[in-house]
């Protein structure tokens, strides 16, 4: 079954401040994901990957194009026409998202960070952080630093700590856009590991990854965007 089917999904925006002048984001994307798959957005600098991406999170509205998912909770919805509630819930409950960088929460533990959305799943405090304890030890976090603020981490550490958070609740779909940016090849080597686990539990995802390498080992389908050619004034 497919977990996400995108059709037509194109995104210009709008730069007001240069007069309305219009950039094309990318054109006419069209590729579905099974229910266990990962798919790889390749493609040169500026072809829209991330773009995508935020389209399917909500992060950006979509200009044309359909997002269609299988939602758990709600059945077929079009991503791109969520109301604000669904997609709340959609992104408490099923719908992962890893960027380059941690948000990090202030004056919250590493900890408490990773285990956050398994409590707001009802897992109870003692049994969520008990599973981030694992999972950030998996991922050679220091245990010196499973109580402090990782405002204070490495990139790398901040990297995988945002992993752990990610992926700790099993998502339905995970997105990932360059989530080994900042990473040695031994953290590498065990996201890969994780993220291979929970595609076998049936996690679906979408990834955006430079290196061919790591693109072997986890991507089963490679999109190919294509630059889009940019609008006339
Ligand atoms: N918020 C925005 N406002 C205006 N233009 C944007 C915005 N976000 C992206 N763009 C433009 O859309 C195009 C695609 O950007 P995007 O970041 O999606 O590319 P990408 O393929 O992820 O590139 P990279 O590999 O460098 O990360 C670029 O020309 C970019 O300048
Ligand atoms: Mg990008």
């Amino acid at each position: 079954m497919n977990v996400l089917s995108v059709e037509n999904l194109s995104k210009t925006f709008t730069i007001h401040s240069l007069a309305g002048k219009q950039i094309n984001g990318f054109r006419d994307v069209s590729f579905k994901v099974a229910e266990g798959e990962s798919l790889a957005l390749s493609g040169p600098s500026g072809t829209g990957k991330s773009s995508v991406l935020k389209c399917i999170y909500g992060t950006y509205l979509a200009s044309t194009g359909v997002a269609s998912y299988y939602s758990q909770r709600y059945g077929k919805v079009d991503l791109t026409r969520l109301s604000e509630y669904e997609r709340i819930q959609l992104r408490l409950d099923e719908i992962g998202y890893v960027t380059q960088f941690l948000k990090i929460m202030p004056r919250v533990s590493t900890v408490d960070t990773v285990a956050e959305p398994l409590i707001r799943k009802g897992v109870s405090r003692e049994k969520a952080r008990k599973s981030a304890r694992t999972i950030l030890e998996r991922l050679n976090i220091p245990c010196t630093h499973l109580d402090a603020f990782p405002v204070t981490f490495s990139g790398g550490e901040q990297q995988r700590v945002n992993i752990a958070r990610a992926i700790i609740g099993k998502p339905y779909l995970l997105l990932l856009d360059e989530p080994t940016a900042s990473l040695d090849e031994g953290s590498i080597n065990i996201v890969i590991e994780l993220l291979n686990e929970i595609r076998t539990q049936g996690t679906s995802m979408i990834m955006i990854l430079h290196d061919k390498t790591i693109l072997s080992a986890l991507a089963e389908t490679i999109y190919p965007m294509k630059r889009a050619t940019n609008i006339p004034n």
